[in-house]
């Protein structure tokens, strides 16, 4: 996402060099949508793919969220999950992605007046005809998860979930569970807010996501920076990094939740890669969750008309 959006600017040339990388080190899970920067990011995937060695490519599976609608200043205008939509979201991803199936499709957000079964539905006609693999969800709470998985086999669910981000232990990773759902967990570095490179004074620009998260406002600054510290002593410790303790956390919270890391470059990629070195012991947990306890954050992870869209938020 952020080599397209959301973070302010990202050079095209280290993208690819960074999609590149993580496939020589053996990442397999690329994830995109295809509001991001409307098609941007799938034609970058689409060049990285073309231009990895084959044997890199082949092992690449590509999970695509689709269903954000767009308007032409960049704003965002709703969800669309009527099975006719899905249809035309997926034919113009598979031509901008240059592939002939999608490994995973998933729609970003509930849409509130189409029934997930609709959707859903829709989704497993498409692995029906082979152009959909797997079919996953973004941002739905357990209700949803429960009749979306009644309607067709449900790979993973993608949804924030890290250190300071703990919303989804309450009930959605515990039905997760119950189904065999996997969870492919996003934010993990909670936008590079606990990526332990974030400081007070950077600037960020228009379209920026953070210049409107709550969590890197005024005082919700300071107070979460605040925990960084906390978590930087026990890296430290560990002679890891602030960011690899916090992937490193996220990877022990079971074989079944998938970090998914949004690394710009290649430096960034080697850091977070670093983090399969490092192993934490109970003693290790014990001793983040006293430094970092869950509800720590301050600040809500998205603004509060976002926050009106998650299902998984109700
Ligand atoms: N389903 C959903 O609703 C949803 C929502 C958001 C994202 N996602 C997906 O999840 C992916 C990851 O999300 P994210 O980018 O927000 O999460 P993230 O991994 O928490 O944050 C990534 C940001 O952290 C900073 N960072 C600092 N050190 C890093 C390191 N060693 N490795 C990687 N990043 C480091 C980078 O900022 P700088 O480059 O500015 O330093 C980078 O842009 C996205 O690419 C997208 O595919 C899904």
């Amino acid at each position: 996402m952020g080599m397209s959006a959301l973070y302010g600017e990202s050079d095209r040339g280290e993208s690819i060099a960074t999609v590149h990388a993580a496939l020589a080190a053996g990442v397999t899970l690329l994830d995109t949508g295809d509001f991001y920067g409307m098609g941007h990011n799938e034609l970058l995937i689409n060049e990285a793919l073309r231009t990895a060695p084959a044997a890199d490519r082949e092992k690449a599976l590509v999970s695509v969220k689709f269903g954000a609608l767009r308007d032409v200043e960049g704003g965002f205008n709703g969800v669309d999950g009527r099975p006719a939509a899905v249809k035309n979201f997926a034919a113009y991803s598979l031509q901008r992605l240059g592939v002939d199936h999608i490994d995973v499709y998933r729609i970003a957000r509930l849409d509130p007046d189409v029934p997930i079964e609709e959707t859903v539905g829709a989704i497993a006609e498409l692995v029906q005809a082979g152009h959909v693999r797997h079919i996953g969800l973004s941002e739905i709470g357990a209700e949803t998860l429960r009749r979306a998985a009644a309607t067709a086999p449900i790979s993973d669910l993608q949804i924030e979930y890290a250190l300071i981000t703990r919303g989804i232990e309450a009930e959605i990773l515990p039905t997760a569970r119950e189904l065999g759902v996997g969870v492919t967990a996003y934010g993990v570095l909670s936008r590079g807010l606990i990526s332990g490179h974030f400081t007070r004074d950077r600037e960020l620009g228009a379209g920026d996501f953070r210049a409107m998260s709550p969590r890197f406002q005024g005082d919700n600054l300071t107070r979460n920076l605040d925990l960084v510290d906390r978590l930087r002593e026990i890296a430290d410790a560990k002679g890891a990094s602030v960011a690899q303790v916090a992937i490193a956390w996220v990877l022990a919270q079971g074989e079944d939740v998938v970090p998914l890391i949004g690394a710009r470059r290649r430096d960034r990629l080697t850091e977070a890669l670093g983090a399969l070195d490092v192993v934490l012991d109970a003693d290790d947990l014990a001793a983040i969750e006293k430094a970092v306890p869950a509800g720590s954050a301050s600040g809500d992870r998205y603004p509060s008309d976002q926050m009106a869209h998650l299902d998984s938020e109700r």
